[in-house]
């Protein structure tokens, strides 16, 4: 049975498997699984995941299903994904809004799609069936991006809106994503938090990111959280409320301990948002 997830979550990732599991440290209070990690593979993989759900409440978060991409689903890959969902009683499954691949090419990066009118209605109506086939809520996920878009488009933050609400969908809200993008283009991240319909959002992704010797800014996901999405995260938290906050991890993964050192600063905003949220 999958417990509430709420608070402070870590992604189970192979480096740091053995360890979190042998440890199992309190202050992680979820864990966020990529299935494609896991689907139709069987031995200590799946031993794994068993074991590390008798401990955890977990969500699903996929790498594959870009929900912009103009090609058709692979269906017997969204079925399998809705049986492992299923079998997990995950309480929501995400993806990234973005362009994963065409022509039956997968590009292995998250593209981002044009911020027009015609992509939010394709990514809408691709998230909906996405949704009824894997029978569970899909958050979006907001992505980073380094092409300058049409200055004729909508701006990042109304694109993400129109899609959500075409589709009538949750939001899976990447505060470091955000900032990497407000960085990299010019714009208040605070004023993008400002427009997010906050009853949407269901996870909260953080994660730190390299800042080139140019200026430009890379969602590695390799580096600690720096003070600015630290505050960034505040900020948004203030606003929506208690929801799950995943520390995202994948890179130049460091000891565990570091990653609890990062977990307990979470908190530490966590709870004092939420405090600041009661005051009121
Ligand atoms: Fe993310």
């Amino acid at each position: 049975m999958n417990g509430e997830v709420q608070g402070i979550g870590l992604g189970l990732r192979h480096d740091l498997a053995t360890e979190l599991l042998e440890r199992r440290p309190a202050s992680v209070a979820w864990l966020e699984v990529h299935p494609e990690n896991y689907l139709n593979r069987g031995g200590r993989y799946q031993e794994m995941l068993e074991l590390a759900r008798t401990h955890w409440p977990v969500v699903t978060h996929g790498l594959s299903t870009c929900l912009g991409s103009p090609d058709p689903f692979d269906t017997a890959y969204l079925h399998d994904l809705g049986a492992f969902l299923r079998d997990l009683e995950v309480p929501w499954h995400s993806e990234h809004l973005c362009l994963g691949g065409v022509d039956d090419r997968f590009f292995h990066d998250l593209l981002p799609l044009p911020f027009t009118d015609e992509a939010a209605e394709v990514a809408a109506q691709r998230l909906i069936k996405a949704r009824d086939a894997i029978g569970r809520p899909l958050a979006l996920e907001n992505v980073s991006y380094y092409a300058p878009q049409a200055t004729d488009g909508l701006a990042e933050v109304d694109f993400v809106v129109e899609v959500l609400e075409r589709a009538d969908a949750a939001l899976l809200l990447d505060v470091n994503n955000i900032y990497v993008n407000s960085k990299n283009f010019g714009f208040d991240p605070r004023a993008f938090v400002d427009k997010i319909p906050t009853e949407r959002v269901v996870q909260v992704h953080v994660a730190g990111h390299l800042v080139r010797e140019d200026g430009l800014r890379i969602d590695t996901h390799g580096e600690p959280v720096p003070d600015d999405v630290y505050q960034l995260l505040d900020y948004t938290l203030r606003k929506v409320g208690p929801v799950p906050v995943l520390l995202e991890r994948d890179n130049n993964v460091p000891p565990l301990d570091e990653l609890l050192a990062e977990i307990d600063t979470l908190w530490t905003i966590y709870r004092n948002a939420m405090g600041a949220r009661d005051a009121v």
